[in-house]
């Protein structure tokens, strides 16, 4: 199926394309995905091609290529299905200005990312050059999906998972890398408005010697039941705390935090138990660069008493203001620093125009399609 099909009904298609039209404009400068830009939320919509490449436990990935957009053929007895053997990664791409190209952010960091997590999860990765080529190819594929500059970004979703039959608990004989994409648009419901946390102190997303470092596809559904019960109380999302003293901030449900007192940012250090999240680490960078001192170390959920400002970052959620945060479900509702003279607001604001092409990359961040 070749046709966009928006999970939201809100997002209109008309489908003014016809099939034959999109398989011939994958490949043109022609910009045709019919659909309401302004109404992009982060929900998925369906693209024209993904690339797939398959490859053998003892064997390394070599050609992969694309496919129309469609379901994939999984045996009931893959290593992914039945022991969560899987991977993911997120990046964006982002349209550059009018008719002047497409930018990703970092994608060598997520290739990266994906092979320390395939060599957690027993799995063979693709190599970098195999990685950004997959995705180039996605991008360029799905170009008409690649939302107007300030609309929203292209979100690249690569897939890696053992694919191959297994009953005994072992990695998978076979292997599959997949890379789709959707446009979308802000992360939250509150768009840009400053988000409102819930810090959950008897779940938690990981566990020292587990798998929270990499970004394996078992981390997230665990966090759901959480995640629901914050938005049934009014919260955006969830903070987790470490799982043995339940005392140091880990990350909320999709993003890394990041803890502001004076010029001082701080952001729980990553030792296995938190995410490498190539946009903290973007942030870091940048925060340096504008004379921030940056902490990367355990802080205390105390801490949140008597910081400024509270932010989150991540690829989905980019840098987001926390307007409050809630603790142990007393009246202790903390009121943060947000807009436009905040400190997330400038990180956010350098961040994104590197990310658009807007300003100059001196770091070499950005990478044309
Ligand atoms: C990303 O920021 O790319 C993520 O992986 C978040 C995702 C769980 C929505």
């Amino acid at each position: 199926m070749l046709s966009g099909v928006m999970e939201r009904s809100s997002a209109s298609r008309s489908g003014s394309c016809s099939r034959q039209e999109c398989f011939d404009t994958a490949w043109s400068d022609e910009e045709c995905a019919d659909i309401n830009w302004d109404e992009l939320g982060f929900a998925f919509v369906q693209t024209d091609f993904m690339y797939v490449m398959k490859c053998s436990l003892d064997q390394k990935f070599s050609t992969g290529a694309l496919n129309k957009y469609g379901n994939i053929e999984l045996t009931p007895s893959s290593g992914v299905l039945n022991y969560g053997q899987g991977l993911f990664e997120g990046l964006k791409a982002y349209r550059k200005g009018e008719g002047d190209g497409i930018l990703l952010f970092r994608p060598e960091e997520n290739a990266l990312r994906m092979q320390i997590g395939a060599e957690r999860m027993c799995m063979p990765s693709p190599s970098v050059d195999q990685f950004i080529h997959a995705v180039k190819q996605t991008v360029l594929a799905n170009k008409r999906w690649v939302p107007p500059q300030g609309k929203g970004s292209l979100y690249i979703r690569p897939l890696l998972m053992g694919s191959g039959p297994v009953l005994g608990l072992a990695p998978a004989p076979e292997y599959m890398f997949l890379v789709y994409a959707s446009p979308v648009g802000t992360y939250f419901k509150e768009c840009l408005a400053p988000i409102h946390l819930v810090v959950k102190d008897k779940v938690h997303r990981a566990i020292p010697g587990g798998t929270g470092g990499v970004k394996a596809i078992s981390n997230y559904a665990p966090v759901f039941k959480a995640q629901k019960q914050a938005k049934s109380e009014g919260f955006t999302d969830v903070i987790y705390l470490d799982s043995i003293q339940h005392k140091y901030l880990e990350e909320a449900s999709s993003s890394n935090l990041f803890v502001v007192k004076g010029n001082v940012i701080s952001t729980p250090i990553t030792m296995g138990t938190i995410l490498p999240g190539i946009t903290r680490k973007s942030v870091i960078e940048i925060a340096r660069d504008h004379e921030y001192q940056v902490e990367e170390r355990l802080v205390s959920v105390e801490e949140l008493f008597d910081a400024d400002e509270v932010f989150c970052t991540g690829t989905a959620v980019v840098v987001a203001s926390v307007g409050s945060i809630t603790y142990q479900g007393q009246a202790c509702r903390i009121q943060f620093k947000t807009g436009d003279n905040s400190v997330s607001q400038q990180l956010y604001k350098v961040l994104t125009s590197i990310q658009m092409g807007q300003a100059k990359d001196d770091k070499n961040w950005t990478v044309a399609v």
